[in-house]
């Protein structure tokens, strides 16, 4: 398994451009499964994940063409509605089939996906959802077996917002029978960017990006182009290991407006910011103030951007206090800080963090994607060099992180196992 080597004290500075968001690319590349015409998807980042959803796709009957950052899926041979485990289990949102092929194909077997490293992460709220919606839904042997000859629309209440629940609800809510409506839906930006993209596929949805989205079931769907938005955590993480470092950056191709609460935390420790249309600006003053933040479902602060966050006060003036609200076990990259000489203090879902003068290179390892993360920022000003292990995580959500890194003038190399 490839390394990371990282000789931390590099003040980072220039400019580089922000990928497609992974979190918008997965379920947005499921929605060519509810069309039987070819659906062109622009600024699809070349990602681990990625590539495993257009394998499973794939093997489902679905042609994949790719190139560069095009990809273009034409469904209308789709022949195998099932997620068998092997694909499920190295990749979660594989649960976003769900909907789509329960809706176009009167059937769909998906395999559960089981816990994961940040928590149990249940799908019972896609589960119930698509039986308030008439699918006979039994879950068997690890599998999700749901059929119906046509879902019927109804109404949806969430028990608590989920952001992949709202997406594959809303995605098989296209092709039911009557008006369908989500209440206490996620309002995160990648549920509005899947709404867009299924809007310009025929469907008829209103509300997308509040809490109550509705849809007009339609008979069918047909193909369309779409591009995929720009990765809103992949900015916030840049932000942050620039911000860590003291220096300054300049983040084309991305959003501003879909990282609110992020930019507010950065000015907050201290950073000037300033926002374009189409791009972000930001110097990192020496030191950093350290910020407190408590994570919570969009617009509040991202348990994405929570891991990052702690590394920042890690080494930032004063003490915080990190509240994890949506997931139960969000914390592990903490224990990998300490071994980098932070002093992290957890108890229950609050972590806090009393920054250091400096931070010491060790060899480190994380069990998820946005705690590696976390670990790339803490060895970017860690005294030496800090080795990450597993970056297989990083390959699965960050394109190009190496060079990316390297082109702001980081001391970071990959090492080939
Ligand atoms: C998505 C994101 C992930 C992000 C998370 C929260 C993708 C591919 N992944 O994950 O990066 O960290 O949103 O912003 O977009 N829950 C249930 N039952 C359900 C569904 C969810 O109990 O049926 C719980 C989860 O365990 C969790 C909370 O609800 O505690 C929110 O999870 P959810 O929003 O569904 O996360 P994902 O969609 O899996």
């Amino acid at each position: 398994m490839d390394k990371l080597l990282i000789e931390g004290g590099s003040r980072l500075t220039g400019e580089i451009a922000i990928s497609g968001a992974k979190n918008a690319a997965l379920p947005i590349l499921c929605a060519a499964l509810l069309c039987a015409g070819p659906v062109v998807f622009t600024n699809v980042p070349q990602l681990k994940d990625v590539t495993t959803l257009l394998a499973l796709l794939e093997q489902m009957g679905v042609k994949v063409e790719r190139e560069g950052d095009t990809v273009t899926l034409d469904a209308s041979g789709l022949t195998e509605p099932v997620a068998p485990y092997e694909m499920v289990k190295t990749m979660r949102a594989s649960v976003l089939v769900l909907g789509p092929l329960a809706a176009r194909c009167g059937q769909a077997s998906v395999s559960l996906p089981g816990g994961c490293a940040i928590g149990a992460r249940p799908v019972d709220q896609h589960i119930k959802g698509l039986q308030a919606m008439g699918a006979k839904v039994d879950v068997e042997h690890g599998y999700i077996r749901a059929s119906a000859s046509r879902l019927k629309g109804a109404r949806l209440v969430t028990d608590m917002v989920t952001v992949t629940g709202t997406e594959n609800l809303m995605m098989a809510a296209c092709l039911a029978d009557g008006e369908t409506v989500i209440e206490n839906a996620a309002c995160e930006p990648e549920v509005v960017d899947l709404a867009n993209c299924l809007i310009a596929m025929g469907a008829k949805i209103s509300g997308a990006g509040s809490d109550v989205i509705r849809i007009k079931g339609v008979s069918r769907l047909h193909g369309a182009r779409h591009r995929i938005m720009p990765d809103r955590i992949e900015t916030g993480t840049y932000l942050c290991a620039v911000a860590v470092t003291g220096g300054s950056v300049r983040l084309t191709s991305t959003q501003a407006s879909s990282l609110d609460a992020v930019i507010g935390k950065l000015i907050e420790a201290g950073c000037s910011v300033r926002c374009e249309p189409n791009s972000i600006h930001l110097s990192a003053p020496g030191k950093l103030a350290a910020v407190s933040l408590r994570t919570a479902p969009h617009p509040a602060f991202p348990t994405d951007m929570q891991a990052q966050f702690m590394a920042l006060d890690c080494v930032a003036d004063g003490a915080a206090t990190i509240r994890e609200t949506i997931f139960e076990n969000r914390f592990m990259h903490a224990v990998e800080l300490q071994r980098l000489g932070a002093d992290i203090h957890i108890d229950g879902n609050t972590a806090m963090v009393r920054g250091v003068e400096r931070l010491q290179g060790a060899t480190v390892m994380a069990t998820d994607l946005r705690a590696s993360a976390s670990l790339v920022i803490a060895g970017l000003v860690a005294e030496g060099e800090t080795m990450i292990e597993r970056i297989y995580h990083l390959d699965r959500g960050y394109e190009h992180l190496d060079e990316k890194l390297s082109a702001l003038g980081a001391r970071v190399r990959r090492l080939k196992s």
